[in-house]
């Protein structure tokens, strides 16, 4: 029996940018794996990010390291893609696919000669459209590369509902599933304050989450990321955090139920395309998409989403 190649927790982050580099330091802080290595091409700019990093170390209960050689991914647990090319002003995730599929159809079978056993986790956007591309490209199991997809857009509602309601995040049920993009939406059907219906919430006997307000929400929450790129060039800081977190539940026997993107076969009848639905993680990767109560329309608008991704993997070839 070969003797297994992968770290008991070894974070490898492909990609020294602006997401990298903030999920490297969210791990670092929060100790989310022993080993936290950095790669990047780009050598000046990785040594400088892995030295800046390890001079915190200190203070910390990881250790750092990284470089531009492929090799320092050696037998990682997982693997975070974040490197390509980010959303501009105005730009949809989608209008990447092309130019970011050539980078990881260039990066994987790298990865993969150095960390077969890893689970790979895609970060860069178009992020549903590159865990298909990956899982081709590598012939991995569908349990073992997939993406962040709507974590980061359910902690940006979860947000958002507990500043209109002041009730701490951690009591507010809501997810947004589908793509991570344009055509995402909440599953207000189930969602829930500490058990009560979302519709049911009211103040001073009036209801606060009229159709007209879970709408509002629901856009603001998936438009968020154009506002932020909008005023600071990129977004960066929560995505690093809800990163982290994941790579936590990814190095845990634990199960976890996430929001995360995974090729669907079959879920509502969707086949062949990567989306987001809450999704039970633990260190063998993924283990059971979960089959959600979703009403007639919320049905739809999966499907819609479906249909958006799979025009873009027909685009590239996928
Ligand atoms: C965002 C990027 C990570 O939504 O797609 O901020």
């Amino acid at each position: 029996m070969a003797k297994s190649t992968r770290h008991p927790s070894k974070l490898s982050i492909v990609g020294a940018g602006a997401v990298g580099t903030s999920l490297a330091y969210a791990a670092l802080i929060r100790g989310s794996a022993s080993v936290i290595s950095l790669y990047d091409i780009a050598t000046k700019k990785v040594q400088a990010e892995v030295k800046d990093l390890a001079h915190g170390t200190q203070f910390t209960h990881s250790v750092v390291m990284g470089g531009d050689d492929i090799s320092v991914v050696k037998d990682s647990s997982v693997v975070v893609i974040t490197a390509g090319a980010k959303q501009k002003p105005g730009q949809t995730r989608l209008d990447l696919a092309a130019t970011n599929a050539k980078i990881l159809e260039q990066m994987m079978p790298q990865l993969l000669e150095q960390a077969p056993e890893a689970l790979y986790v895609l970060i860069t956007n178009p992020c549903d459209v590159l865990t298909v591309v990956a899982q081709k490209i590598s012939g991995l199991p569908t349990a073992q590369v997939f993406s962040t997809g709507t974590m980061l857009d359910t902690s940006r509602l979860r947000y958002l509902i507990a500043q209109r309601t002041k009730v701490a995040q951690r009591n507010v049920h809501a997810t947004i599933v589908g793509e991570h993009g344009d055509s995402e939406f909440p599953v207000w059907s189930s969602a829930n304050i500490s058990s009560v219906p979302i519709r049911d919430w009211s103040y001073a006997g009036k209801r606060v989450f009229t159709d007209q307000v879970l709408e509002e929400l629901a856009h603001e929450a998936a438009f968020a990321a154009y506002e932020v790129i909008e005023g600071k060039g990129a977004t960066n800081y929560a995505i690093g955090l809800a990163g982290a977190r994941l790579v936590e539940a990814l190095l845990s026997p634990t199960r976890t139920a996430l929001p995360l993107s995974s090729v669907l076969q079959g879920y509502y009848g969707i086949h062949d395309v990567a989306l987001s639905l809450p999704t039970l993680v633990s260190s063998a990767g993924i283990e059971r998409v979960l089959e959600i109560p979703m009403d007639p329309t919320e049905v739809s608008a999966l499907h819609r989403s479906a249909e958006q991704l799979r025009a873009s993997l027909t685009t590239l070839g996928y």
